[in-house]
This record gives C-alpha cells, structure tokens and sequence, in this order.
C-alpha cells in the first residue's frame, strides 16, 4: 500500500492522544484529572436538545440546502446585529459541518500549490494540517508575550513571502488571547493592500473575561469570519458551524459544500436556531469559566509555571514549564502517569515555544481543576529534585 507523502506530514493531535491514553488509564481504575480537551463539560442547553428531537418528530432527516436552511442563516444574520452591531445580509452567511467543515471549504476555494497560508504559533494546530490537503505553501509565524500572542502588522512587514491568507485566531487557542481591534484592523489593511486576505477564527468569541469583543465582520466585508456552535453553546457534538464570506465566494464555497459534504447536519440546524437565543445559559457557563480562570491562573504560578499574559478569552491557559528543566512532551507523559493529571503538550501548537509551554484547559468544573492542581504540587517536587 503507497501511502501517501502527506499522510506522513500530517501531526498527530497530540491532545487527543493523550486523551486516549488517560481514558486507557481510567478503564484500569486509575483516577484522572482532565484538564487537555478542549471541550466543555456542559451539557447541550435543554431548549436545544428539545428543538432537536421536535426537528426529529417532524420529519426534518433530510439533507438540506448545501449552504444551510434559510432559517438558521437568517437567525445568525440576526445574531450579528443584535450581539455584534453589524449588518451581515444571511446570503454571506453559510452553515458548515463544524468551524472544521469552513476551514476545509475555505482553503479548498482559495489555497493551491504556489500559495501560502500564514498561521501563528503557538496556534491551533487543525489549520495546518488541513492546509497540507490542499498542497499550499504553510508560513508558522512565531508570536510571544512581547505582542502579547498577537500577530501584528510588524510581524507580516519582516516576511519575505507573500502571503494569501492568514488566520487569527481571536480570542487564540491556545494562549486565550484577546486581540486588539486596532491590531485586526491593521493586519486586513496591510493583507489587503498586497492582495491577501485575513480570516480570523472567532469560535471562542462569546468566551472573553473582563474585556469586550468585537467582531471582524465590521471591519470589512472582505475579511472572512468563522464561528460554531461547539464552545460558546457546548454542542461540540452536533458538528455545527458557520462563516461570514465575501459575496464572491459563496459560490466557490457552495461548489466544494455540495460536493464534500452535501450539507451541514439537518437536525443541529433545526436546534441551532434556539441555540442562539440561549443569552442567559451562555453566560452562565461563561461566568463559570472566568471564575476557573481566575483560580487556575494564580494557582498556576504559586506552582512554578509562568503565565506572562494574563489570558482573557477562550478556555486555555498557556504556561511556561521552563523552570522545570524538561521538554513538555515528557512533562506532559509523566504528569498523566505520575500524578494523574492529563495537560496537552505544546508541540500541539507549533515547534516555536513547543518544547517549554504546556496547554491547560479550563473546561472542566472548579473542584477537578483544584484537584488537578493539589495533584501537581505534590507531584512536581519530586520532579524538581
Ligand atoms: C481555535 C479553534 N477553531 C476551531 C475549532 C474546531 O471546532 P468545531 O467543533 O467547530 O469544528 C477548535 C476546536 O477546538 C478550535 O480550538
């Protein structure tokens, strides 16, 4: 069997390795703290489920319009006026199978072989590997605490090569980052100027912590914004996601769309529609994940791990293990067999910072998090010595 050049580039998610491995642990009776999956523990807000199995009784199993029902782009169009104070007509509005599902579709309609896509690092690390479908150029843009994660307009004057998209990930996974508006509106300006386009992957947006957000939808209508269900509303299962896209590339979009997926789940659309109007569960778990947020981080630091931005968005700490004097990928193996606690490595995020950052995640309740950390003050002296 010839297996392909890119399924040996393709990085595992190193995330969900550990994760396999903790429930392995768990399966033979050991007890795990699981602060790597970046998933919410929330269940689905039960309006939700309801309109689902409603959406089930009324017979609504059947593909639907490869963009999306017209209802649920209107709901986000709506959305975006109401929460955002932006006009975004539903027709530049397309439903995806997850915020995953538009990442595919995006680079599909605009990456090829001569082209370059430029990510962060420390960044998600789903855009690149996708990206190596599509046979792009891939350009890891080094950012660290003196921008406080950004990439900013600095950092795309210093490169040499053109860039035709670039992805923000805004608030950032992993470092939980909260960009400026001033530093988007001047990464689309000098992207633009050169012919290049910004999408800024806004999945967490409805997770920020004393700051406000504002989406890239209003600063023009060519930069692209991707968005879900997963986090803000705790449907990562219902695989539902959407973009706002320039009126040219709906239809390039919607070619790929019919083709590779036929169209977004039928059920989590019908339910994705009240998701919207959860205003009070959002913030409710949103309250919750701030109030972990400001546990973990100082509890963090009193155990030696540095935290030099204090994160303001999102469900992610992104902590130095430099004074450990180990590489995080061993810190991380040991961590979960030694002290039973399962952190995600950096390597998950890039190579630069890999080996001395390790990722925390927040979504997990305040008694697991200060389990997990009671854990790892009593196991880290031991890996001091
Ligand atoms: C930054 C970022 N973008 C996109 C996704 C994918 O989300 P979805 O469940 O919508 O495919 C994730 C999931 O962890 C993420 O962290």
């Amino acid at each position: 069997m010839n297996i392909s050049q890119r399924a040996r580039q393709v990085s595992p998610f190193y995330v969900m390795e550990l994760l396999e491995k903790a429930r392995e642990l768990e399966a033979q009776g050991k007890s795990i703290i699981h602060m790597e999956v970046g998933e919410p523990g929330f269940e689905t807000p039960l309006p939700v489920k309801e309109e689902a199995v409603c959406a089930a009784k009324d017979g609504k199993t059947f593909y639907t319009h490869s963009l999306g029902i017209p209802e649920l782009r209107s709901a986000i169009s709506r959305h975006y006026r109401d929460l955002h104070k932006v006009d975004v007509p539903p027709e530049r509005v397309i439903v995806t199978n997850g915020s995953s599902g538009a990442f595919v579709l995006l680079f599909a309609a605009l990456l090829e072989r001569g082209r370059t896509l430029a990510i962060p690092d420390p960044g998600y690390p789903c855009y690149r590997n996708i990206a190596l479908l599509v046979d792009c150029g891939i350009l890891s843009i080094p950012v660290t605490d003196e921008t406080g994660y950004e990439i900013t307009a600095a950092h795309l004057d210093r490169l040499d090569t053109f860039v035709d998209l670039l992805i923000v990930t805004n608030p950032s996974n992993p470092t939980g980052t909260v960009y400026r508006y001033g530093t988007l509106e001047k990464l689309h300006d000098r992207l633009c100027g050169l012919g290049g386009t910004l999408i800024v992957d806004e999945i967490y947006s409805e997770l920020v912590y004393n700051t406000g957000f504002r989406s890239s939808a209003a600063i023009s209508e060519n930069i692209i914004v991707v968005n879900g269900f997963s986090k803000a509303y705790a449907m990562t299962g219902w695989r539902l996601g959407w973009m706002i896209v320039p009126g040219e590339l709906v239809r390039p979009v919607q070619k790929f769309a019919q083709n590779l997926f036929i169209s977004p789940p039928s059920l989590s659309q019908y339910a994705a529609i009240s998701a919207l109007d959860q205003r009070d569960a959002v913030e409710h778990m949103r309250r919750l994940y701030q109030e972990r947020r400001d546990f973990l981080v100082p509890r963090l630091k009193s155990l030696g791990f540095s935290v030099p931005v204090n994160p303001s968005g999102a469900f992610y700490v992104y902590a130095g293990i430099e004074r450990f004097d180990i590489d995080s990928m061993d810190f991380v193996n040991r961590a979960l067999l030694e002290a039973g606690v399962a952190i995600t490595p950096g390597y998950d995020f890039g190579s630069f910072g890999a080996g001395s950052h390790v990722r925390f995640s927040y979504a997990n309740t305040l008694e697991n998090i200060k389990e997990g950390c009671e854990r790892l003050g009593r196991w880290l002296p031991a890996l001091c010595k």
